[in-house]
């Protein structure tokens, strides 16, 4: 290439947390293909997505993992958290019981992830507004008493999403 331009190329691994149905499939179908599946299905394995992100003339690209919830805190393995140099720890705005099991979301993070690892508290479904049962300040309290970034996102409609990875990947970077 004549040019002189050099692409710098970035790779990240970033994992989802959180317990069933609070919607990291869909944060991820969001972010990833800008899709939404309302009546999206349980994960049962482990998915993974890619994006390429632009930033300051560099190619970061960011590789998503995803699983299921429904698995609780035994069936993740150590391949999960391997690697991973961030991470998304989602819960529900309308349940109090998602958002009751960060701290267990948390403490495994803590003991199999790499310290350096970012963490940001996610609280999706802000869309149904009508039925929140955590308030904004519950999430960015606990946020800032455990040095996590904090967001309120909506796979549904979007709202926050890209902000959310956006601010992820910086921070890594
Ligand atoms: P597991 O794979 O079981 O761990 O669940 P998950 O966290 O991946 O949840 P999933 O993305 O499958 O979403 C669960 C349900 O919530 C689905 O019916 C989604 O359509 C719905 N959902 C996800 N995000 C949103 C959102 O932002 N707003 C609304 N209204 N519904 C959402
Ligand atoms: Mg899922």
């Amino acid at each position: 290439m004549s040019s002189g331009f050099v692409a710098h190329d970035y790779q990240f691994k970033v994992i989802l947390c959180g317990d069933s149905d609070v919607g990291k499939s869909n944060i991820l179908g969001r972010f990833s293909r800008d899709e939404f599946n309302p009546s999206s299905k349980a994960t049962l394995a482990i998915e993974f997505s890619t994006k390429v992100i632009l930033h300051e003339g560099k190619r970061l690209t960011v590789h998503i993992w995803d699983t299921a919830g429904q698995e609780r805190f035994t069936a993740l393995t150590r391949n999960y958290f391997r690697g991973a140099v961030g991470a998304l720890i989602v819960y529900d705005i309308t349940s109090v019981e998602s958002f009751n099991s960060v701290p267990r979301w948390l403490s495994l993070l803590r003991s199999h992830a790499h310290p350096a690892t970012v963490v940001c508290l996610v609280g999706n479904k802000i869309d149904l507004e009508a039925n929140r049962k955590v308030p904004t300040q519950s999430g960015s309290d606990f946020a800032k008493a455990h040095g996590l970034l904090f967001h309120e996102t909506s796979a549904c409609t979007g709202v926050g999403i890209n902000l959310t990875f956006h601010q992820l990947i910086v921070s890594i970077y």
